[in-house]
């Protein structure tokens, strides 16, 4: 049985599909701050096995032991967290509060339980400014955002407790930029309020629910002046997951990269979105955003070398697959 922290969310949903797909059983906690159960019903009647849900905070530490020890647990991917940058640096306790301290009482709970095997979702944002591209693991690290600091105090606290204790068997995956949705349009990303990030802002002009994207600069030294990104399509993020977890066979911590070692321009994506949807995507160039970098991507080739995972899909059909949730759901999950 593997337990996943914030399942019900937007890369959740389709880890626990991809978990179901492969046969095995599943357990979500998530306390549903920033998610949806429908995308959980909507996993289980998309692969027709049902999964086990149970709406707790991490921070619960009693509540999360005693779903361990009940359901027997044996592996958890650990997905729960708040992830808005520019939140951060308004409440950026809150950020320690429910990603550390959070992480500390589930790993707490694991370990009373006896269960050392963990994946951790990290983000590239650990790397702060690149000083060389791509970025490979072994770029120094430098968040320059609370949210930041707490996924690179989380991945420090782990390494430590892997010294401390050689049975933990630790996964920490460094995620680019998700983006797309599943292909069967009925689970994808569904943010509340105006969106931050680039795919649901676009998806949302497209269909109507924002008016215009501004581009944040288009005087970046890139070929057409505009940020470069690593998109990654959620779905081989997911799988992802369950290479990390199959790959866990010795106890150890491995570090990697999910990317697709592509980078995009945001007006390369932006052509990219009107292309596949035949929709027209209005925008005015804006200021840089504080806190933006000019090109980030990865290199993906440790994952490929270690887990023999690798990204398999393009730009193109991240775009399609977001627009098809987008068209499917265009208020996300709350008409469902
Ligand atoms: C952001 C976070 C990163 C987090 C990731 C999760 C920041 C600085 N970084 O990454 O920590 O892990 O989301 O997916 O917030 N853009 C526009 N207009 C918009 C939105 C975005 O031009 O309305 C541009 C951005 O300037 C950037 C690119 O699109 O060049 C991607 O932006 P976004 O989707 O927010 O991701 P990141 O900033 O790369």
């Amino acid at each position: 049985m593997i337990l996943v922290t914030g399942g019900a969310g937007y890369i959740g949903s389709h880890v626990c599909m991809a978990l179901l797909e492969a046969g095995l059983d599943v357990v979500v906690i998530d306390n549903l701050s920033n998610s949806n159960q429908a995308s959980l019903q909507r996993v289980q009647s998309l692969c027709g096995r049902s999964l086990i849900f149970r709406q707790i905070d991490i921070r619960d530490e009693e509540a999360v032991y005693d779903i361990i020890h009940d359901f027997g647990v044996t592996a958890v991917i650990h997905l729960a967290g708040l992830k808005a940058v520019g939140d951060s640096n308004v409440r950026p306790l809150s950020y320690y509060e429910n990603n550390v301290v959070g992480t500390m009482r589930l790993v707490s709970a694991m370990t009373k339980a006896n269960v050392k095997t963990l994946v951790f979702s990290s983000s590239a944002t650990v790397y702060g400014v690149p000083t060389y591209l791509p970025l490979d693991e072994r770029h120094p690290l430098g968040p320059t955002n609370p949210y930041g600091r707490t996924k690179f105090f989380i991945e420090e606290t782990l390494k430590d407790l892997y010294r401390s204790d050689a049975e933990w068997r630790i996964g920490i995956l460094r995620y680019f930029n998700p983006a797309g949705a599943h292909e069967s349009g009925l689970i994808g990303e569904d943010p509340v309020g105006v969106p931050n990030n680039l795919l649901p802002f676009v998806a949302q002009v497209a269909i109507g629910r924002q008016e215009k994207l501004r581009i944040w600069g288009n005087d970046y030294n890139t070929p057409d002046g505009t940020g470069i990104r690593d998109f990654i399509h959620v779905v081989d993020l997911a799988s992802g997951h369950l290479s990390v977890l199959n790959g866990l066979k010795q106890p150890g911590v491995i570090t990697l990269n999910l990317g697709t070692g592509n980078g995009s321009s945001v007006l390369e994506v932006v052509r990219t979105f009107e292309a596949v949807s035949g929709r027209s995507v209005a925008y005015e160039i804006g200021g840089r955003r504080a806190g933006d970098v000019a090109i980030c991507y990865a290199d993906p080739t440790l994952a490929g070398d270690t887990l023999g995972w690798q990204s398999a899909r393009s730009l193109a059909q991240m775009c399609a697959d977001h627009w098809r949730w987008q068209l499917k759901n265009p208020n996300g999950y709350r008409e469902s």
